[in-house]
């Protein structure tokens, strides 16, 4: 998705933009752009399609320089991706902007002001605010003071920052629904769309709250809130190790990040688990009294956090006996919703910005409980700082550290974990584990991460085992119970990164239609633990065999399946039941992993495809 950075400086900040632009790739993005205010007192600015080495290598032969500026990593939506609609977009030479979000009432604002004069070089939503602002200049002479009339009119998302060639001296910002941080140096300032992009330069973050307006100037920062009264935000220290976006040992990040699993899951487990029981309070000091009116669970995220929350299903209706209701944020949020009471509503999210679990978290907490709505919210997140966890009642953040591979891994790992630690505790406060359940999976909690371990060591095996489809062109994914939703999510992976066509099926399905598609073009991958569906699932593979269908299966060590003709089979360690959907996902994430490597793609930043969708 689109990223953000700027600068305000006695120094030249090209660099710094440029700098913060590489550490923003990681989010998908089809074009790069910057606009400084030059020493020659105009507004200058380049920009390129495709990869910000591009616009890198064309300021090293023609540099701009200037101690102001704005630069923009664009995906875009509305208009291609081109050069034309590459930020920053420019007003009568005199304003740049860059933006993220989507300006929904673009269409209505893009006439208006084409009636005033206004002439359009892009196809962009972005372009009407620069010629709305310069519009607004006119009346009202100080940028930031126009800014907060200007922003009145959109309706929509928006993170945005501007430069004026007439008021050199700052840089303004307006943040709804898309996150803006200022980083804080000494003698300069700085903005950015992702803390990430502002590490080289500072460890200090001031981060702007929905409908803030910041006017950043070399020594000083100055935010109203959206009714605009001045306002202080909060100065934080950042803490991670500046290692985080750094591939390391590693050819791939994502590959990094497959292997810091069992790190990140010792960290997730890390003061919540006591000797036999889950520490309840680590979802906060009334979670306790609030678990125990809970009646429902109502999930909701996208992506690899919703396959998150399907398994999550299986764990609060087996292991709790809580109903458990899961649904995409996309569908959720639109849909008239009856809400059972005493329905706890839990968000899953790496990045605690996706647009649409946002919108349904808005959406869900506009009803009171009395008022058919929902009891409390719980958002299970990866970024403490973010939209989502701010705006939820419970927390439970996941310990994963920055993930930067656009397919999601370590995020995925430590949701379940996390989603493990609801289950027995809302299990705990209501009396509804079978006795002895807790401290047994506790037990086996604690030892998860060398669990993990061993599922890593299996990654040159699994690296062979990838070559069988470097030539195939579909593929299916088969599992049983909780191991569908992982099965779903060996299939995502596998097409998000190796581009390679990826269905998932519970494997009871497959008669009902997939099994049409089976021949031997057609590699079967199955996930199967040695629980009372293995017998079943068994049958399942046969009914591939029969069709010459080439399986690979990943089989607890003890779950009595064999090599043979035209059957690969994996043994994994074993894993008592409930967890068998963490450790599996390890060889699916290897084998996606490996697949993508030798096709040769862009296995960190696939194509089409952004880390954060901050954008309906
Ligand atoms: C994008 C990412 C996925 C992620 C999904 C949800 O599609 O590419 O990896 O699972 O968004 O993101 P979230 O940050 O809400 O978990």
């Amino acid at each position: 998705m689109c990223g953000i950075v700027g600068a305000v400086a006695e120094r030249n900040v090209t660099a710094i933009l440029l700098e913060g632009l590489k550490r923003l790739e990681y989010r998908g993005y089809d074009s790069a752009g910057v606009a400084l205010f030059s020493n020659a007192g105009v507004l200058e600015r380049r920009r390129r399609v495709g990869k910000v080495n591009e616009l890198e290598q064309s300021l090293a032969g023609d540099p701009l320089a200037g101690r102001l500026g704005i630069a923009h990593v664009r995906w875009a939506t509305h208009g291609a991706p081109t050069e034309q609609n590459a930020h920053p977009h420019f007003s009568n030479g005199e304003l740049a902007v860059v933006h993220n979000g989507i300006i929904e009432n673009h269409e209505s604002l893009r006439e208006r002001l084409q009636g005033l004069g206004y002439v359009f070089t892009s196809d962009t939503d972005t372009e009407v605010i620069a010629h709305l602002l310069h519009h607004k200049l006119r009346d009202i002479p100080d940028l930031a003071a126009a800014l907060k009339a200007t922003v009145k009119e959109l309706h929509g998302a928006y993170g945005l920052a501007v430069i004026s060639a007439k008021q050199p001296d700052r840089l303004v910002a307006a943040r709804s629904g898309s996150p803006l941080v200022v980083g804080l140096g000494l003698g300069e300032n700085f903005l950015a769309s992702d803390q990430l992009a502002l590490r080289q330069v500072t460890d200090r973050f001031m981060y702007l709250e929905e409908g803030d307006i910041a006017e950043i100037r070399r020594d000083s920062v100055q935010i109203w809130t959206a009714a605009g009264l001045p306002v202080e935000r909060e100065v934080v220290q950042y803490r991670e190790g500046a290692e985080a976006a750094d591939k390391g040992e590693f050819r791939h990040f994502m590959l990094k990040e497959i292997h810091e699993q069992p790190k990140v899951v010792q960290r997730t487990l890390e003061g919540r688990l006591g000797q036999e029981q889950v520490l309840v309070q680590a979802f906060g000091p009334q979670a306790a009294e609030l678990f125990a009116k809970v009646r429902n669970v109502q999930i909701v995220a996208c992506g690899t956090s919703y396959h998150a929350g399907m398994v999550a299903r299986y764990w609060l209706e087996g292991l709790a006996g809580i109903p458990c209701q899961v649904e995409v944020a996309s569908e959720f949020r639109y849909r008239k919703v009856v809400v059972q009471p005493d329905t706890l509503f839990v968000s899953i999210s790496q990045s605690g910005e996706t647009a649409d679990t946002l919108a349904a978290l808005r959406n869900a907490k506009l009803r009171s409980p009395k008022e058919g709505g929902f009891l409390a919210s719980l958002a299970i997140c990866n970024v403490g700082i973010s939209s989502l966890v701010r705006e939820s009642d419970l927390t439970l953040l996941t310990q994963a550290g920055p993930e930067i591979g656009v397919a999601s891994t370590k995020a995925f790992t430590t949701q379940l974990v996390a989603l493990m630690l609801l289950t027995l505790s809302v299990g705990q406060v209501q009396g509804s584990l079978e006795p002895g359940v807790e401290a047994e999976l506790v037990e086996e909690l604690r030892r998860l991460p060398t669990r993990l371990g061993e599922a890593l060591a299996m990654d040159s095996t699994v690296e062979k085992v990838a070559e069988l489809f470097a030539e195939k062109s579909h593929t299916l994914f088969l599992g049983r119970g909780a191991q569908f939703p992982v099965a779903m999510e060996g299939a995502l992976k596998l097409k998000e990164i190796s581009y390679i066509h990826a269905e998932a099926y519970p494997a009871g399905e497959l008669k009902h239609g997939p099994l049409a598609l089976v021949d031997s073009d057609m590699p079967v991958v199955t996930v199967a633990p040695n629980n009372e569906l293995l017998e079943k699932l068994k049958s399942n593979l046969q009914e591939v065999r029969a069709r010459g269908g080439e399986l690979i299966v990943f089989a607890d060590e003890q779950a009595g399946l064999n090599d043979g003709t035209g059957t690969h089979v994996i043994s994994m360690p074993h894993i008592v039941d409930a967890l068998a959907p963490i450790l599996y996902t390890i060889p699916l994430q290897l084998l996606s992993y490996y697949v993508a490597v030798l096709k040769g793609t862009d296995v960190d930043q696939p194509r089409n495809l952004a880390k954060s969708v901050t954008v309906e």
